[in-house]
């Protein structure tokens, strides 16, 4: 189809809007209320441009004038957001009618804007700022006083509104309605009296810290993140987060050392470009209470010491032993390289005792899909999943599913901004969700399909086509699906591997199913690829008090063994209170490496500008160990071990790009499970100062651990 933008004919596919029109020609024009992930709606009216259309005459051909197609044109400007654009279109973006149109709108808009950009956190990565410098008049015509508002009203404790700075665009109402589902904001009173509020009780926790990313001015803003810092002092640090296995783009903001404020990135594979409140406001636990120094056990205390004072307490810990009697653990959140660096110097000491927890507890080959075919397909089946605790932005994915899973177009300037197929309050077919879960969960209240039985009863249940009206209704649904999805989570996955495989495999064989089973760590999927259980007679970590020494990296066990003990930690967890060596760890943010997620896509983690003192990453604590022990580990640092994982994997570990990608990584050496936990999120209440219970994350994380299965 061919449009023609400002004299420049371009051809783009049909069902454009003018507004993505106007972009694809390289072209600008001014808005506010579009986005590229909620339906147009026209409400700011930034995006005037003028715009006609050859018409046909009743002998159906098109109405000439001269050697051209006469063009009828809309009689006043037309906003483009909400204009499909069609063959033939003529679009102005630069006349004068236009540019008047765009900085009377400008105008309106700033009328009653308090304008108090040297005191608002948005100021300097304000679309409204931006607009005013570019398409205003530079000068206002009022002079009377501008409406007055409450200036710091929460809509809930993470989210402040300021009323007086809303230019009612709207998007925070859409984003609510069409994409997690709650209509819980709205505009109340009319004219200049309008706002925005919620009902009693304020936004729901989950996801609602998305608001404050797209609210184009400073209306909505991020009360953990308000007034710590402006825009142009932050260091922006694009990376991954892993405080779940769905691996969300993020951007870190540090500023004097902490992280102030997450938000998130665009990864339209992954997250699209919302994340959780978990993912948002659980970042303190990064930068506060921190581990910056090693310390050594003297005289019965433990007390700070330099790296070289740890080295010697670890080489005196361990002279009366063989290297070999270390048993080395580490967390699922471990990066690939950590997870190498530990197996290769394993492999070195010869240490038959080497484990990672929790595992990821498949070790068959199922047919994964992708975040996206879970977002397209036309059936989804939850079990056992409590998605909102184990992987809450694949919840978003689900609801996706439920509004048709249409996924905006790209461009050369990249997502469409103005997606027309996107419509306000979409229906959202339930009938093609079903989810079983033992205690109730906020995806169940959008399921056509919910029951409390037991996951197995429903596994079992869902291959044989018997049982409960529900789990009937749920095999109809998986054999009705052309590419059904079923999601297993921490209650299927704790069964146990001997019973979880043959039905998993025959559910997939039975139905076409695809199966995305939930890792109860964000890289216990990745780590499963590297040899990370233990040898012939060595402990597993549920057995590491049996061990004659461990370094136990990023878990808290609480228990220590009879021998010597390095505990490797961010925080000074239970564990470390019991060790004879502590050394500082890194947390995710501060790290570059690689992350598996749960669809098996590779994701980079990048180093944030973070003040860690003296604390090392996995690889680096090991380097030191192996100095201490007197050996030498062939992973030295990140470069050898992504030189080592990219000949093992055939995948550059140096270069990937920061959208991730999937590849395959051969067979899994893990075997099936050990240990498995349920996962816990952060909760509101759990602010900054008080440690934030996250999967794998910190000594005082309430856990639900459950044993199953036999020791590997
Ligand atoms: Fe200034 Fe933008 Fe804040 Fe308004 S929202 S006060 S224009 S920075
Ligand atoms: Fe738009 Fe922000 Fe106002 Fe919501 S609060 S309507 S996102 S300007
Ligand atoms: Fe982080 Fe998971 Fe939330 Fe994404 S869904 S932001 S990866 S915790
Ligand atoms: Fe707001 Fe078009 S009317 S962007």
């Amino acid at each position: 189809m061919k449009v023609i933008v400002d004299g420049q004919e371009i051809e783009v596919p049909s069902g454009t809007s003018a507004l993505d029109a106007v972009f694809a020609s390289g072209r600008d024009v001014p808005y506010f209320c579009a986005n590229s992930y909620l339906s147009p709606v026209g409400a700011c009216r930034m995006c005037l441009v003028e715009a006609g259309s050859p018409r046909k005459g009743p002998d159906g051909n098109l109405i000439m004038e001269g050697d051209q197609p006469k063009i009828f044109w809309f009689p006043k400007p037309m906003a483009s957001c909400t204009l499909a654009a069609t063959d033939g279109m003529v679009i102005k973006t630069q006349s004068d009618t236009v540019q008047k149109a765009q900085a009377g709108m400008m105008e309106f808009t700033l009328l009653n804007h308090p304008l108090d950009c040297p005191t608002c956190d948005k100021g300097g990565a304000c679309e409204l700022q931006d607009r005013a410098y570019e398409y205003g008049y530079g000068v206002s015509r009022f002079g009377f006083d501008r409406r007055h508002a409450d200036k710091h009203y929460p809509l809930s404790e993470f989210i402040i509104l300021d009323q007086e700075r809303c230019i009612h665009c709207k998007r925070c109402v859409r984003y609510f309605e069409e994409v997690p589902g709650q209509e819980v904001l709205d505009f109340i009173e009319r004219g200049g009296h309008t706002f925005i509020d919620t009902a009693e009780g304020g936004l729901p926790t989950g996801f609602q810290g998305n608001i404050a990313d797209i609210c184009p001015v400073g209306a909505l803003l991020d009360n953990v993140a308000r007034f710590r810092g402006r825009n142009w002092e932050y260091d922006h640090t694009p990376t991954t987060c892993t405080l779940c296995p769905v691996g969300c783009a993020i951007t870190v903001d540090a500023r004097n050392g902490r992280i102030e404020r997450i938000v998130s990135g665009e990864n339209r594979d992954v997250n699209e470009v919302w994340i959780c409140d978990a993912g948002r406001f659980g970042h303190p636990v990064a930068t506060d209470d921190r581990l910056t120094m090693p310390l050594v056990r003297r005289n019965g205390t433990l007390v700070e010491a330099t790296w070289d004072e740890a080295i010697a307490a670890i080489t005196a810990g361990m002279a009366s032993l063989n290297p070999g009697d270390l048993a080395l653990y580490t967390s699922g959140d471990a990066t690939m390289e950590e997870g190498l660096a530990l197996e290769v110097f394993a492999e070195t000491i010869a240490a038959p005792s080497v484990d990672y927890f929790p595992r990821y507890p498949v070790s068959v080959e199922l047919p994964l899909p992708t975040l996206t075919e879970v977002a397209t397909a036309d059936g989804v089946i939850v079990v056992g999943a409590d998605l909102g605790e184990e992987a809450p932005v694949l919840e978003l994915r689900v609801l996706e599913m439920l509004r048709g899973g249409i996924l905006p177009p790209t461009y050369e300037h990249g997502t469409a901004i103005a997606d027309l197929r996107l419509v306000e309050r979409a229906a959202r077919d339930r009938a093609k969700l079903a989810v079983y879960h033992p205690t109730a969960t906020r995806l169940a209240t959008h399921a056509g399909i919910t029951s409390n039985e037991p996951s197995l009863e429903v596994l079992e249940g869902l291959l044989s086509g018997r049982g409960s009206s529900a789990i009937q209704a749920g095999a109809a649904l998986l054999k009705k699906a052309s590419k059904p999805v079923l999601i297993v989570g921490s209650d299927v996955l704790n069964q146990g591997a001997n019973v979880l495989h043959p039905i998993l495999t025959q559910l997939a064989l039975t139905y076409g199913a695809k199966i995305l089973p939930i890792p109860a760590a964000p890289n216990s999927r990745g780590l499963g690829h590297l040899d990370l259980v233990p040898r012939a007679g060595g402990l597993p970590y549920s057995r590491l008090a049996s061990a004659r020494a461990a370094f136990i990296s990023r878990l808290d066990p609480k228990i220590r063994p009879s021998g010597f003990t390095v505990v490797h930690d961010t925080h000074f967890t239970e564990t470390a209170k019991l060790a004879d060596v502590v050394l500082p760890a890194v947390s995710n943010y501060e790290k570059r490496g690689t992350t598996v997620n749960l669809e098996g896509r590779l994701l980079p983690l990048t180093q944030a500008a973070i003040d860690s003192g003296e604390g090392a990453d996995l690889v680096r604590a090991l380097g030191a160990v192996a100095e201490g022990l007197g050996v030498k580990s062939k992973v030295r640092g990140l470069r050898t071990a992504q030189k080592m994982l990219t000949e093992r994997f055939g995948v550059d570990f140096a270069a990937l790009p920061q959208t991730g990608t999937i590849v395959p990584l051969g067979k899994r050496r893990t075997a099936p499970t050990g240990l498995t936990v349920k996962p816990q999120l952060w909760k509101p209440g759990m602010q900054r100062g008080n440690p934030i219970p996250l999967p794998m994350a910190t000594a005082t994380a309430p856990r639900n651990i459950q044993t199953v299965g036999g020791d590997d």
